[in-house]
């Protein structure tokens, strides 16, 4: 039995009016009140009359009418495509109930829109013309100029507006696992060249490093002044990282990213896999909340926290497949574990397969709001 924690919480300030006022008139947490959803009071470590869920992926393979609508149009064309980006951001909302929408873009999209040539290949993922592996390919690096990123600010404006008081989560990719895929030139299992780089040529990573946290920084800013509510960063490949190289080059620039935002007051998620060793770092890069992937259990992340963090995760996703009960033991496990939290908001241990029955998507949130509701 896990115990509910007495932790003082260590929150730091957020949403308070001075906060608020970084964010436009029209934001969604002043017009629409989404500091009030259930979402947003967990993430910030109030109490809430259920516990939220979002799933990371939600929007995408997993849904036929995500399929239907992408048909013949490449990814990185339906996530510049502002109407398209917010209805598949909307569809797994309607179709779930979860208590909100991930905005639909990808973590190469900064890139992408700054001048790097870069694609998605379906079922391989971010491929780039040409890897980064030089101090002057680095130089050469295009800045992302702040106009670019006008197609963003669009479809996060079509969203938020049909959204209502559900809250869009905004992200980014951290500045490590953005680097990876640049310097890999595509995905890897074990990210050699980018750990490889960090110790043969330092001054490049940190060139890197410092171009990919700005670029990050400002693609959250321009979803979070557009009306997202909350931010998660995904360190998605964190994991291959020993803490010490974690600490000297890959921290001080999430930190870069994450601090670029703060003065916003909306909740920053920080995420990754594989990340045991690496989750007090990973707070002390400046996160609010920290998502645990399914490997650990939310307990056992609390201990190595010190206590008192509100926690995000961590359904196993391989669980989506197994069975309603064996899926419903399983989380019900993953809700007492999370009692260990001041707030737990309810997710993925990583994202949906493309594989997922979606009818099972819809009876898990179901399933969560009934089981974490508080008699009123
Ligand atoms: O619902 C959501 O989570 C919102 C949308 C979202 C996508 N990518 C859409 C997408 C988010 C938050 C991401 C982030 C992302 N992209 C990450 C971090 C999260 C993680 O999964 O660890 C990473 C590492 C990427 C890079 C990336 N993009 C990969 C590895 C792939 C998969 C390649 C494949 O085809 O299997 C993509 C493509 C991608 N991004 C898809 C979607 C829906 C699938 C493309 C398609 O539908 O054709």
């Amino acid at each position: 039995m896990s115990q509910t924690n007495t932790a003082p919480l260590r929150q730091r300030a957020l949403l308070t009016d001075e906060q608020l006022a970084h964010l436009p008139t029209h934001h969604p947490l002043k017009t629409a009140h989404t500091g009030e959803s259930a979402m947003i009071r967990t993430l910030t470590g109030r109490s809430a009359d259920h516990s939220p869920v979002w799933f990371m992926r939600q929007a995408g393979r997993s849904l036929p009418e995500y399929r239907q609508i992408r048909e013949g149009i490449p990814m990185l064309d339906s996530c510049l495509n502002p109407e398209l980006a917010a209805e598949i951001t909307l569809q797994p909302v309607r179709r779930h109930g979860v208590d909100a929408a991930i905005f639909f873009s990808d973590i190469v999209i900064p890139m992408k829109l700054a001048g790097v040539g870069v694609d998605i290949v379906p079922g391989r993922g971010p491929v780039l013309d040409a890897p980064v592996r030089t101090l002057e390919d680095i130089k050469n690096l295009p800045e992302l100029e702040d106009s670019a990123l006008d197609p963003i600010r669009q479809a996060v404006a079509l969203t938020v507006e049909q959204l209502g008081s559900t809250p869009l989560i905004g992200f980014a990719g951290a500045p490590f696992t953005v680097a990876a895929y640049m310097v890999e030139g595509g995905p890897s299992r074990d990210h050699l060249r980018p750990r490889t780089m960090m110790h043969a040529n330092p001054e490049a990573w940190e060139a890197l490093g410092q171009w990919a946290a700005r670029t990050s920084a400002q693609f959250l800013a321009a979803q979070i002044e557009a009306g997202a509510s909350a931010v998660q960063l995904f360190d998605s490949w964190a994991g291959s990282l020993g803490q010490a190289d974690y600490r000297r080059f890959v921290q001080p620039h999430s930190a870069v990213t994450l601090a670029a935002i703060e003065h916003y007051g909306v909740p920053r998620i920080h995420f990754g896999t594989g990340t045991a060793e690496l989750l007090p770092a990973m707070l002390e890069a400046g996160a609010d909340v920290i998502g645990v992937d399914y490997r650990l259990p939310l307990s056992e992340a609390q201990r190595r926290l010190g206590g008192g963090i509100v926690l995000q995760g961590n359904i196993d996703p391989a669980l989506l497949a197994s069975g309603w009960d064996a899926l419903a033991a399983h989380t019900d496990s993953v809700l007492e574990e999370g009692r260990c939290a001041p707030a737990h908001v309810v997710n993925l241990g990583h994202g949906v397969p493309p594989t997922t029955d979606p009818t099972v998507l819809t009876r898990l949130v179901e399933y969560i709001h009934t089981q974490t509701r508080k008699a009123s």
